[in-house]
């Protein structure tokens, strides 16, 4: 039986005082949760929030990492770098890096590649816009950015997690329904399980619109992992609601 992982990506929002009172607010009503808890939170707070969950249940995780071992490469992070914060997790392949940054399915995979290397899961990202879900692209969509990262990375992909964001689901209050979601997840389990004999313990998690009262079906779901989850992450009794839902 796969644990479930609820992971929060902060995106760009926070401060040094905002973080401090989240993670107590957490902390303060987390107790012994079922499900695993990571938080991914912008690279300058990494230290901080180190710090701040030091010898809780909750786990740290980073938004974006090079795909580059080190050297001249201005503005970037390092998975060396990363991993000298205690950091468990880090997101690739998101789809505002995709969407911003032009992120192209072989620069994922060579993040992801580069996260597995280093002892960092990454948490691989792949989702349709809502014209492709329109066109009847999903499954081609997400297989694509799929299968890239398996590529590269071959039998390693049981160290994976993959997370599930439609990207019209975003940030736009659209949860896809649960039924939409497992669906996908079916689609992401098999590709995987095509490719690695261990395929049935990674966790595939669903992000779009996540909160309290919508995660619990999502749960229920029997290839639905767990959550990514963006804004319902930046309020503590929101997102410990989530979290309470994987009882
Ligand atoms: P929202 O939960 O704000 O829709 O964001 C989802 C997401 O992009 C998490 O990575």
């Amino acid at each position: 039986m796969r644990k479930k992982l609820i992971a929060g990506n902060w995106k760009m929002n926070g401060s040094v005082a905002a973080n401090e009172a989240l993670v107590e607010g957490l902390l303060a009503g987390i107790g012994t949760p079922v499900c695993q808890v990571g938080l991914c939170v912008p690279s300058v707070y990494l230290a901080q929030c180190q710090a701040l969950v030091a010898g809780s249940v909750i786990e740290l995780g980073a938004q974006d990492v090079s795909q580059h071992e080190r050297g001249a490469f201005t503005g970037e992070v390092s998975c060396a770098m990363l991993k000298e914060f205690g950091v468990r997790y880090c997101l690739v392949g998101h789809s505002e890096r995709r969407q911003y940054h032009f992120e192209t399915d072989a620069v994922v995979a060579a993040k992801a590649q580069r996260a597995l290397a280093c002892g960092i899961t990454p948490i691989v990202c792949v989702g349709e816009t809502l014209a492709e879900r329109e066109a009847g692209k999903t499954e081609e969509v997400v297989k694509r950015q799929l299968a890239a990262v398996i590529h590269a990375n071959g039998h390693c992909i049981s160290e994976i997690v993959v997370a599930y964001e439609p990207i019209w689901a975003i940030g736009t209050g659209k949860t896809a329904s649960s039924e939409q979601a497992q669906q996908v997840h079916a689609v992401l389990r098999s590709q995987l399980q095509a490719a690695s004999n261990q395929a049935g313990r990674i966790q595939i998690l669903y992000g779009g619109s996540m909160n309290a009262a919508n995660a619990a079906q999502l749960l229920a779901q029997p290839d639905i992992d767990g959550g990514l989850v963006g804004g319902a992450a930046l309020k503590a009794s929101e997102f410990l609601s989530i979290i309470a839902c994987t009882h």
